[in-house]
């Protein structure tokens, strides 16, 4: 894993040691691995792409790929680990264009690389990254490509939708979910998607794997967005309230919004105004934090967690569906 004190904080609670020393070993492999993929033909361009890699993160995308691929009978197959640095370099460069369109200063305890350096390099330095996993996953053959260009639309879409509002009748919290759906859930369904696949799994686990990653995925965005409101910076390594700020309809707000409470007219008033400034973006984050919505979409977080553990049916019983388990279970109650 990589060394930033963010990573500690989703360490997967493997309690098989045989596994646990394994995808130790190969999260080291996955690591020395990513520093070589994000380097340029200029100094300056690998300076721009291994900020952020470098910078920390917690490796969820590869580290359920190793996990995933733990269900086949190849898990230490070298497409493994190629598949395993294709989605961390995805997602790397989606945090680049992310930090962008949310106009955030901070990642991974970091300077965003539109603060570091401006919204045109993150910008390119993003699209750089997502070439070079096309180009890593072009050696895992043409159906991994398909995958892969599958995905990146689903993600580019669901960054879209997000900057879209519900169309007339729709329910937000419907046109929400299908922005989280497309804008995490479809990465790391392929992140356990490619784990079975590359490590030569069955058709069926395959498919259920990517449906226990969608799931999986989506939860752990519901969990971000609720660290967005009950976390502090030094935990999350980002700022706080920064979707609020920014107007994203995060899930604990559309529950908060949902709320027929006289008690909280001052909350919506809030929440239907400008949260740029600063005094309102305050006192709405303190409300919010103080709010029950907050518990009910953790409530909702646990239960989709319940939904993606009942797809593991497949896997016989043992370590790894054990570490499948608790990997659901974590993201459901991430703390960063
Ligand atoms: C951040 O992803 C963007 C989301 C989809 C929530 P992570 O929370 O996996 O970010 P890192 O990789 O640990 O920095
Ligand atoms: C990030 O979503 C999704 C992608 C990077 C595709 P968010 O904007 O909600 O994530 P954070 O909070 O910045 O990590
Ligand atoms: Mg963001
Ligand atoms: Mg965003």
């Amino acid at each position: 894993m990589s060394p930033s004190p963010q990573s500690a904080a989703l360490a997967l609670p493997v309690t098989d040691e045989a596994l646990a020393e394994r995808l130790h070993s190969r999260m080291a492999e996955v690591e020395r691995l990513l520093a070589g993929h994000v380097q340029g033909r200029t100094a300056y361009v690998t300076e721009a792409a291994s900020h952020l890699l470098a910078a920390g993160g917690k490796r969820f995308r590869p580290l359920l790929v190793l996990l995933a691929a733990e269900a086949g009978p190849r898990p230490d197959a070298a497409e493994v680990l190629t598949a395993a640095c294709v989605v961390e370099i995805t997602h790397l460069g989606s945090l680049y264009h992310d930090d962008v369109m949310d106009e955030a200063a901070l990642r991974r305890g970091a300077d965003s690389a539109n603060s570091r350096y401006d919204n045109l390099v993150a910008i390119l330095t993003g699209d750089f990254l997502f070439a070079r996993s096309s180009e890593l996953t072009a050696t895992l053959g043409a159906d991994a490509v398909r995958i892969q260009a599958e995905t990146f639309t689903r993600l580019v879409e669901g960054q879209i939708l997000e900057t879209v509002e519900p169309g007339p009748g729709e329910d937000p919290l419907a046109h929400y979910l299908e922005v989280v759906a497309g804008k995490t859930g479809s990465l790391i369904a392929t992140s356990a998607r490619y784990g079975a696949r590359f490590s030569g799994a069955s058709a069926e686990v395959e498919e259920a794997l990517a449906a226990y990653g969608e799931i999986v995925g989506s939860a752990f965005q519901l969990s971000d967005d609720i660290l967005d409101i009950a976390s502090d910076s030094e935990e999350s390594g980002k700022t706080p309230g920064t979707d609020l700020r920014e107007g994203v309809p995060t899930l604990p707000v559309l529950m908060a919004k949902a709320s027929t409470d006289p008690a909280d007219a001052r909350l919506l008033e809030l929440l239907a105004g400008d949260l740029a400034d600063d005094q309102r973006h305050a006192e709405a984050l303190d409300l919010l934090r103080k709010h029950p919505a907050l518990d009910e979409a953790r409530a909702y977080v646990i239960a989709q967690a319940q939904e993606a553990k009942a797809l593991l049916d497949v896997l016989p019983a043992g370590p790894a569906r054990e570490a499948l388990e608790a990997f659901a279970d974590l993201v459901a109650v991430r703390s960063a």
